[in-house]
């Protein structure tokens, strides 16, 4: 029993997520043997969205966000500790950037009250990586496990704010591919679902709009002619990048495409559902294209044993399907987190939150943690 006890630690540790408009926390498990992590869990995640508040600007308000963050996080706080002790806590972490920089501070800021007020040491996340590590807390796997069977991995992290795919070759070491260069793909999404004014955020409404127009044209699946084309829509917009031999992207021309195809249209035809909805068809289907195209073209070069994904945009359906083909064509692995793990929450934070504590990154100086608004993987 004592020999169990000593091979197996339990680490016990509080994270806090405030990197753009939601705002959570979270506490985690670790459970180690001799040195090495054999499982993580959320025993809470906690998160208070801001997707409403900021429909009405079309996208995050940066200062409102952060408002919203520093009036719920003591309450988001106090849900998410409900039944644990905190006296068991081991550190705290929170999230570092990349992210909106008063948003990061809000967040940076509590958790650096709480280090103080506990006792405890703070420790910087990258958020970037946290997306890729939901991964791990969706499967509930260890570290060994997870490593032996998905890396090195090509991993596209695709949200409101960021685009980028990266080669994952263990847990910490990670090798930038290539980013967007102008708007990330959730955010092409949102600023097109507000051109077709079908409200924020674009992501789901535009899914929306697609799956119905795919359930009426093709009685739900995918175009006949496959992903590249969607003429039966009868609109066709461009893939920005596709072909283009670096894994960087571009949704800004994208963007502006589909609002000078709109602005031709009719005033009847700009509110007729059935153009509103091939519209969203092909705004999604050029969106998935490029994504799919570029992370394909990485897994080959790169002998990936596996595809990872992440994101709020990873939630979409679509995007999944196509990854899915694709992996099983190349014959490796493909993983995309839970739902609640796509979008951001403090889960994942920890997640970065204990590889960044674990080769000794904590600091029992709180104070002395600042935001990195620019930070990348
Ligand atoms: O990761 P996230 O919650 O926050 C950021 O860090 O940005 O991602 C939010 C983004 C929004 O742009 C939203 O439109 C997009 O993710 N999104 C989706 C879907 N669900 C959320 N995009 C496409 N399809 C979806 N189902
Ligand atoms: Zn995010």
């Amino acid at each position: 029993m004592s020999q169990f006890l000593k091979k197996n630690k339990e680490v016990i540790f509080l994270a806090v997520e405030t990197s753009c408009d939601d705002t959570s926390v979270s506490v985690l498990r670790a459970t180690e043997d001799a040195g090495r992590l054999k499982k993580i869990e959320a025993l809470s995640n906690i998160v208070s969205s801001q997707t409403l508040l900021h429909a009405g600007y079309g996208g995050v308000y940066p200062f409102l966000a952060k408002r919203e963050h520093k009036k719920n996080l003591p309450a988001v706080f106090e849900q998410a500790i409900k039944g644990i002790d905190v006296s068991e806590l081991v550190f705290i972490g929170v999230t570092q950037g990349p992210g909106l920089d008063p948003c990061l501070w809000t967040g940076i800021n509590f958790a650096q009250e709480l280090a103080k007020k506990y006792s405890l040491p703070l420790v910087g996340a990258n958020h970037l990586e946290a997306h890729f590590l939901a991964n791990l807390l969706t499967l509930g796997i260890g570290e060994e496990k997870f490593t032996k069977t998905y890396l090195p991995a090509v991993c596209l992290v695709v949200s409101g704010g960021h685009t980028l795919l990266f080669l994952a070759n263990v847990i910490g070491d990670y090798k930038l591919l290539g980013e967007t260069v102008d708007d990330a793909a959730g955010e092409c999404f949102d600023k097109a679902a507000r051109i077709l004014g079908l409200g924020y955020p674009g992501g789901p409404a535009i899914a929306e709009c697609a799956k119905t127009y795919s359930k009426r044209t093709w009685g739900g699946q995918t175009s006949p002619t496959g992903g590249s084309t969607s003429k039966e829509a009868g609109i066709v917009l461009p893939r920005p990048m596709i072909n283009q031999k670096n894994y960087n992207f571009s949704f800004s021309g994208l963007k502006t495409a589909v609002l000078y195809l709109h602005q031709k249209q009719t005033p009847e035809t700009q509110k007729s559902e059935g153009y509103l909805e091939a519209m969203s068809y092909e705004i999604q289907r050029a969106i998935v294209d490029v994504l799919v195209t570029k992370t394909k073209r990485a897994a080959v070069e790169f002998g990936a044993r596996s595809i990872i994904i992440g994101g709020g945009v990873s939630a979409n359906e679509e995007l999944r399907k196509e990854m899915k083909k694709v992996a099983k064509e190349l014959n490796v692995e493909f993983l995309a987190p839970a739902p609640d793990l796509s979008v951001d929450n403090a889960a994942m934070t920890g997640a970065a939150s204990y590889f960044a504590w674990r080769v000794g990154k904590a600091s029992s100086k709180p104070e002395d943690l600042v935001s990195d608004p620019n930070l990348s993987i």
